[in-house]
């Protein structure tokens, strides 16, 4: 019983953390939503009136703030400072204004620190945008997920459909579009497949068919 530690990146809506959950149920290993801690930041600093573009004040932010990721039924629970913020992270003003604040190096420092302690003891599945090249650059297996810009909005859209919200499919695709322009042109730790990270184009994939292709690769690797 090898526990690897398994590194999936790839950009907005690629599928990550369904499949990286999914994952990590079947191989009983823990998951990891960075992306769902640098929201948690966002969230609380938008409650806190603070300039989203300010380091420094981020920085003391976060010396305070304490962020959980604990598993239950349906996936993870996100707790800010004691409280269940799961729903909050996913409204459309965190999620419109995360990549100014993933953008801060001080936010990025803070938080990396954090999930390079939660992975410490492997055995686990940790998906964002910079596993593979910063946070865990020795993983056993480097996934980079990808799938057009319709492929990705229309997933958005249906899944947004599903939870009761009314949302505009074109609107998504360029929201989606500006979130990976940010995301990948920013100075510190962007959006980019690790050399080692193994492609997968999930455009015309399911969600099992890229379960199965992650765990035989996982696989090979234990
Ligand atoms: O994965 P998710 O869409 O929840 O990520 C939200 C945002 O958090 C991303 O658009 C990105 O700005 C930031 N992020 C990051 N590095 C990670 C994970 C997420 O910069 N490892």
């Amino acid at each position: 019983n090898n526990s690897i530690r398994i590194a999936i990146d790839g950009p907005a809506g690629a599928g990550k953390s369904t499949v990286a959950k999914q994952v990590a149920d079947r191989l009983s290993y823990i998951y990891i939503d960075t992306g769902a801690m640098y929201r948690a930041v966002t969230l609380k600093a938008i409650q806190e009136g603070l300039d989203l573009h300010d380091g420094p004040a981020l920085k003391r932010m976060l010396d305070e703030t304490v962020i959980e990721l604990v598993k239950h039924e349906e996936g993870q629970a996100v707790i800010l400072d004691g409280k269940d913020v799961s729903e909050e992270i996913r409204t459309y003003e965190v999620t419109n204004n995360v990549s100014f604040v993933a953008r801060l190096a001080e936010v990025r420092l803070d938080l990396v620190r954090r999930q390079q302690l939660l992975a410490e003891k492997g055995g686990v599945v940790m998906d964002g945008r910079d596993i593979g090249t910063h946070v865990l650059p020795n993983a056993e297996l480097k996934v980079f997920l990808i799938a057009s810009a319709d492929e990705r909005a229309r997933r958005r859209y249906e899944e947004n459909n599903r939870k009761g919200f009314e949302t505009n499919l074109e609107q998504l695709k360029q929201e989606i579009l500006l979130r990976d322009k940010r995301d990948s042109e920013r100075a510190v730790a962007p959006l980019k497949k690790a050399d080692d990270a193994i492609e997968l184009d999930t455009t015309s994939m399911t969600i099992q068919d890229v379960v199965t292709r992650i765990l035989e690769l996982a696989g090979e690797r234990a």
